[in-house]
């Protein structure tokens, strides 16, 4: 059976995923829809045009890492689109945020996603998508938003490399960079610290995020980058100093 798999399908990006991939793949034989809050989950059922297997999974466990080995290995589904969207920030210094929040991030936006890519390419059809949900924070590093950001560089990098080493099996993988999205991303992001004006200026629409998403992932592209804004955030932070970005950035900050 012909199936995708969205993890933080509960709300944002994730669940938005959910609602167009269903939408415009409605040959795909079921979604499986993965994240701790069960009954937002299911409040999914009804609205896609696709059956839903709800894995209520808190990723950062190890049970569940078994449990969807296990379910794998059960149904042997061909896995047509996999994406990866749970993930959570907290702002804050280092230090200052506290040490689960610190290595939890580390644990969910890097190791849960890892290992989810890794029990999932077995099962990947050929020309599949795996869609990785980066952020355009993973261009440069980020004062104040440290351990993010630089769990979203992981994500970046890693999925570029594994996009090379999959092309021989036609399996394309995008990272997706948005900038700041309009979603439950910032209620808990903002339980540290408050995100600097700029960027609560600069808010994009999770559908129109996700739409542009499913599209640079079927024309194969390896990185998504949303909105002009965003996109000259990634040119410059290729041709411009880190340095000087930073320092541009601290004012910014301050503001
Ligand atoms: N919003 C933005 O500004 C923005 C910008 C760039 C990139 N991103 C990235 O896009 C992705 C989606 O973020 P979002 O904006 O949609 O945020 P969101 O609305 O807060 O969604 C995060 C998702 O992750 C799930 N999740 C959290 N902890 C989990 C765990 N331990 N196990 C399994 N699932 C877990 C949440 O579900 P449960 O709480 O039900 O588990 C939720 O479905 C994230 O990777 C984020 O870093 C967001």
């Amino acid at each position: 059976m012909k199936i995708a798999i969205v993890t933080g399908a509960s709300s944002g990006l994730g669940r938005e995923m959910v609602l167009q991939l269903g939408d415009r793949y409605g040959k795909l034989g079921e979604i499986w829809v993965i994240a701790r809050r069960e009954e937002r989950l299911v409040e999914l059922k009804g609205r896609v045009p696709v059956p839903l297997r709800i894995l209520p999974l808190d990723l950062t466990k190890e049970a569940a890492l078994y449990r969807l080995r296990k379910e794998l290995e059960k149904r042997n589904p061909e896995v047509v689109f996999l994406v990866n969207a749970s993930g959570y920030g907290k702002i804050g210094p280092v230090g200052k945020v506290d040490l689960e929040e610190e290595t939890g991030m580390v644990a969910l936006n890097c190791e849960a996603l890892c290992a989810v890519t890794h029990l999932v390419l077995p099962y990947m059809a050929k020309n599949g998508r795996i869609i990785q949900f980066a952020s355009a924070a993973a261009f440069l590093p980020q004062p104040g938003f440290a351990v993010y950001a630089a769990t979203k560089a992981f994500v970046l990098s890693y999925s570029r490399a594994l996009n090379s080493e999959l092309k021989p099996r036609g399996i394309r993988v995008t990272a997706v960079c948005p900038g700041p999205v309009r979603t439950e991303f910032f209620r808990i992001a903002e339980t540290t610290g408050t995100i600097p004006l700029y960027k609560r200026l600069a808010m994009a629409s999770p559908k129109r995020v996700a739409a542009l998403a499913v599209r640079d992932s079927a024309a194969g592209k390896a990185v998504s980058v949303y909105g002009p804004l965003m996109k000259a955030f990634f040119l410059l932070s290729k041709i411009l100093p880190h340095g000087l970005m930073l320092t541009v950035m601290e004012h910014l900050q301050g503001d």
